[in-house]
């Protein structure tokens, strides 16, 4: 897999902020921060070579959006799904909370366009709206899916706050190994965790499970029975001192202390985690999408 240009990812998190600036601090669902970050992503890949297609949807009285893209090949009955929530809270521009995840997918599907890489499966990106009023956009997506269509995603890969300014390295406990929180996930997850793990302990970086209980766009494919996986640098919860052992970072503290508020800005992202968690996007998906 390619090294993903780091710079490329912090230049989409400029553009995301730009975009809040220029619209009333924020890119929730309902606001025009929203549309206008969708518009962005959706330029870029069509410029790439994508097949997008927008996927329109109404939550709490105003109209939301997903938008699906498309890599032409591989094999259309196996198709392998990586996402993220592009929209954010009112409360700030959402640059970690989820500019990280939405700009990392994005550079992967450009670093995939770039490459000249035929994956064997067939490859298919979401950016979903309305995550933060209870995972709307994910869960009309799965819901619109006729059933042949849905058991041919094979998996789906969910990046959520990947560049926490305190970060952890988490990976979602798809096999439920630490006990702790729900079961295992439907059967293929397993291995998600472990190709993602795999990239991690290559750099070096040891990695935690954490739940993989629903918390994020993943929820409404596990319960479709759709594979899952991803990771996560931390929200509200504190840094412990063994956490700080393992990562280094400060005890105690937030893993983003900005976590759903107004400083979710630009300064609001460590791009060391940033970096290493948008390399094992690309790690996971030439991986587990096969091919050369
Ligand atoms: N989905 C939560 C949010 O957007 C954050 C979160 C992501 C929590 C991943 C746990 C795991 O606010
Ligand atoms: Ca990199
Ligand atoms: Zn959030
Ligand atoms: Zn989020
Ligand atoms: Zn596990």
């Amino acid at each position: 897999a390619p090294d993903i240009p780091i710079a490329n990812v912090k230049a989409h998190l400029a553009q995301l902020q730009s975009i809040a600036t220029a619209n009333g601090g924020n890119r929730a669902h309902g606001q025009p921060g929203f549309r206008a970050s969708l518009d962005y992503v959706k330029a870029r890949l069509d410029a790439a070579g994508y097949q997008t297609t927008i996927q329109s949807f109404t939550a709490s009285g105003a109209t939301g959006y997903n938008l699906i893209a498309d890599w032409p090949g591989g094999d259309a009955n196996q198709v392998l799904m990586t996402g993220a929530h592009l929209d954010g809270v009112r409360a700030g521009a959402g640059i970690n909370d989820n500019g990280s995840g939405s700009a990392a997918v994005l550079e992967t599907a450009l670093a995939v366009a770039r490459s000249g890489y035929r994956p064997a499966k067939h490859l298919r990106f979401g950016w979903w709206g309305a995550e933060e009023l209870g995972l709307i956009g994910s869960n009309r997506y799965v819901a619109s899916l006729p059933a042949a269509e849905r058991t041919k995603i094979k998996g789906y890969l969910n990046y959520d706050m990947i560049g926490s300014p305190n970060p952890g390295y988490f990976v979602y406990d798809g096999d439920n190994s630490d006990g702790v929180g729900s079961g295992p996930g439907p059967a293929g997850s397993a291995e998600i965790e472990r190709t993602i793990n795999g990239y991690f302990s290559g750099i070096g970086v040891p990695t935690r499970g954490t739940d993989f209980d629903g918390r994020s766009d993943y929820g409404p494919f596990i319960r479709a029975g759709i594979p899952a996986g991803g990771t996560f640098t931390g929200a509200e919860g504190r840094k412990t001192a063994a956490q700080v052992q393992l990562w280094g970072g400060q005890s105690g503290v937030a893993f983003d202390r900005c976590y759903h508020g107004s400083c979710d800005s630009s300064s609001n992202i460590n791009d060391t985690a940033l970096d290493r968690n948008s390399d094992s996007i690309a790690h996971a998906v030439w991986t587990l999408a096969g091919g050369a």
